[in-house]
């Protein structure tokens, strides 16, 4: 390729908003990628933990889509999420400790956990305020447990 057709293909990759790797910041695109899923479990989340606690009424569609969305997020295949080398030792803009690339086993079973609790969320979210209150520890500790060993606190 001559270097004006990569330059177009750059370009056009970033007119599509596909991620382009810089070579000063390894590992930006999956970083936010995966960061943006969190985000996405953390913002479906917060409608539950809301009428949980009952700062906002429990409605049920509500419930269900938040709950439906978690599940959906949670069942994401992660492999190409976390390559090596995208540790808080190794680049900036992340909290991924890691511990993460010492025992990966453990770090799929927590994501497996996740799903589980997901699922179990999903069945439970859309039937009562109870059937979310009972779901909502597992769920929650699912995020806790993970957090705990593997996310650089703030
Ligand atoms: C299997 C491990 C694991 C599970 C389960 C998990 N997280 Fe995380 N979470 C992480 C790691 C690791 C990071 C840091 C990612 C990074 O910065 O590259 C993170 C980051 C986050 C962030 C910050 C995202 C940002 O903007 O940088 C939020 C919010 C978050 N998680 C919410 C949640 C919620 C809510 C759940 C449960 C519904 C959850 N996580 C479950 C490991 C996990």
């Amino acid at each position: 390729m001559t270097v004006k057709r990569v330059l177009t293909s750059v370009a056009v990759a970033a007119a599509l908003g596909v991620g382009v790797a810089l070579a000063d910041q390894p590992f930006q695109t999956e970083i936010e990628a995966r960061q943006g899923q969190f985000k996405l479990l953390a913002f479906n989340l917060g409608p539950l933990v809301g009428m949980a606690r009952g700062d906002i009424e429990y409605d049920a569609a509500t419930a269900q889509a938040a709950a439906d969305n978690i599940a959906a997020i949670a069942s994401l295949q992660q492999d190409r999420l976390w390559p090596a080398g995208s540790d808080t030792d190794s680049v900036s803009g992340t909290r991924a400790l890691p511990e993460i690339w010492d025992d990966t086993d453990d770090v799929m079973a927590k994501f497996e956990a996740l799903r589980e609790a997901a699922l179990a969320m999903q069945q439970a979210a859309g039937t009562g305020l109870d059937g979310v209150r009972g779901q909502l520890r597992t769920l929650g500790s699912a995020c806790s447990t993970c957090h705990d060993a593997y996310r650089e606190p703030q």
